[in-house]
């Protein structure tokens, strides 16, 4: 058998990483901590005499939590886990302003302006900042035996939190699908939520209590498939805003105000949604689009290209996926389907 050093790179890494597991597995502890010693981090090694800087919940109690980022999630988070009889014990965030609204909401909650200084209060650690920020924030946090951290972030895996670990540490995540525009209305979103978590067993447990507290129910998502999951989300929060206020800029052509878009509108929507979840999405479907109505649907590009060129794209996306959608279904012939599709081509060109 070659030596390590003898294979070439990646299959070295894979060979040691497979030793390393098969004396993991057989309960060999390759650098052994002293007796009456304890390690903190990968290579910090402490008296057993010495405490631990954060404390301990008791047994069945849960666990002393903290919130880095008095954001729009941070605050939601700690405001609602709190009301529900989770305490927060400390709040980290560089604003001063946030922080008293986050500790004059949160009764108990300890304010601190590094996040570093909060890890050395709470067994619970959760990482409620911008996504771009978690991974350089993590690698700034040095956590101790017996913590976890997680974030709230949809769009990163639990990984990103790894360069924080230390030995008999944890890692996860737990993403609330709520729309966090308005603290108070995101708290009563929490009840009937769902809750993306990640982390092991015992983690994932602990998270799961976490979200039914919050009224809201905790799902394992398939590995590889968070990214997917996320941007589904962005679609239909964000993305449906960026629809809404389409609506509204051609409801203004029209002469209404975006109150007055909202009340007429508003309606059609939700009664398309309710068809939708009866009837399912593609018998749901309706508009010039299943009918094959060409000359109408050349009418309103025209009108958008006149009077609302900013909706044009947008409008012609949601045309394209209808004619495949109402083809699918049979109420499109194929030649009707590609006529269609030649006119929104046609009037995208113009338009440029
Ligand atoms: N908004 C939503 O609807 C929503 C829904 C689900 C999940 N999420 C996820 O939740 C996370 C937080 O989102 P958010 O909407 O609450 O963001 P946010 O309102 O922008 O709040 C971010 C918080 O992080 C702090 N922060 C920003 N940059 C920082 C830095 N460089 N170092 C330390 N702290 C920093 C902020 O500043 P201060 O330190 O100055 O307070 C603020 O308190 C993100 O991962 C997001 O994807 C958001």
């Amino acid at each position: 058998m070659k030596a390590w050093g003898d294979l070439p790179g990646e299959a070295a890494a894979r060979k040691r990483t497979e030793t390393e597991a098969a004396i993991k597995a057989a309960g060999i502890d390759l650098d052994p901590v002293p007796p009456g010693h304890h390690r903190h981090g990968v290579d910090e090694v402490h008296p057993d005499g010495h405490d631990h800087p954060h404390q301990h919940s008791a047994p069945g109690e849960t666990p002393y939590t903290g919130i880095v980022g008095a954001g729009a999630v941070g605050t939601a988070l700690g405001v609602a886990l709190s009301r529900a009889g989770w305490p927060i014990h400390a709040v980290a965030s560089r604003d001063e302003g946030r922080r008293h609204r986050f500790t004059s909401l949160v009764e108990g909650a300890r304010p601190f302006v590094e996040p570093q200084a909060l890890v050395e209060e709470v067994e619970l650690i959760i990482l409620a900042v911008p996504d771009d920020v978690i991974p350089t924030l993590a690698s700034g946090i040095r956590m101790y035996g017996g913590q976890a951290m997680i974030h709230t972030s949809g769009a990163l895996g639990a990984e990103v939190l790894a360069p924080a670990m230390a030995a008999g540490t944890q890692i996860g995540a737990f993403h609330p699908l709520v729309a966090f525009a308005d603290t108070e209305r995101a708290i009563a979103a929490f009840h009937g939520a769902t809750v993306a978590i990640e982390g092991d067993d015992q983690l994932a447990t602990l998270l799961s209590s976490m979200a039914e507290r919050l009224g809201a129910t905790a799902v394992r998502l398939a590995p590889g498939s968070k990214a997917a999951y996320h941007a589904a989300a962005v679609l239909a929060a964000g993305g449906f805003i960026a629809l809404l206020d389409a609506i509204a800029e051609l409801g203004a052509v029209a002469g209404l105000d975006e109150a007055g878009s909202l009340a007429i509108y508003g309606p059609l929507i939700e009664g398309t949604l309710g068809n939708a979840r009866a009837l399912g999405i593609r018998a749901a479907l309706t508009g010039p689009m299943t009918r094959g109505d060409i000359g109408t649907l050349e009418a309103h590009l025209a009108t958008l290209a006149a009077h609302a060129p900013g909706v044009l794209d947008l409008y012609a996306a949601a045309a394209r996926r209808e004619i495949d959608l109402a083809q699918e279904r049979g109420s499109l012939a194929p030649e009707t389907a590609s006529a269609m599709t030649a006119t929104i081509v046609t009037a995208l060109a113009r338009a440029d």
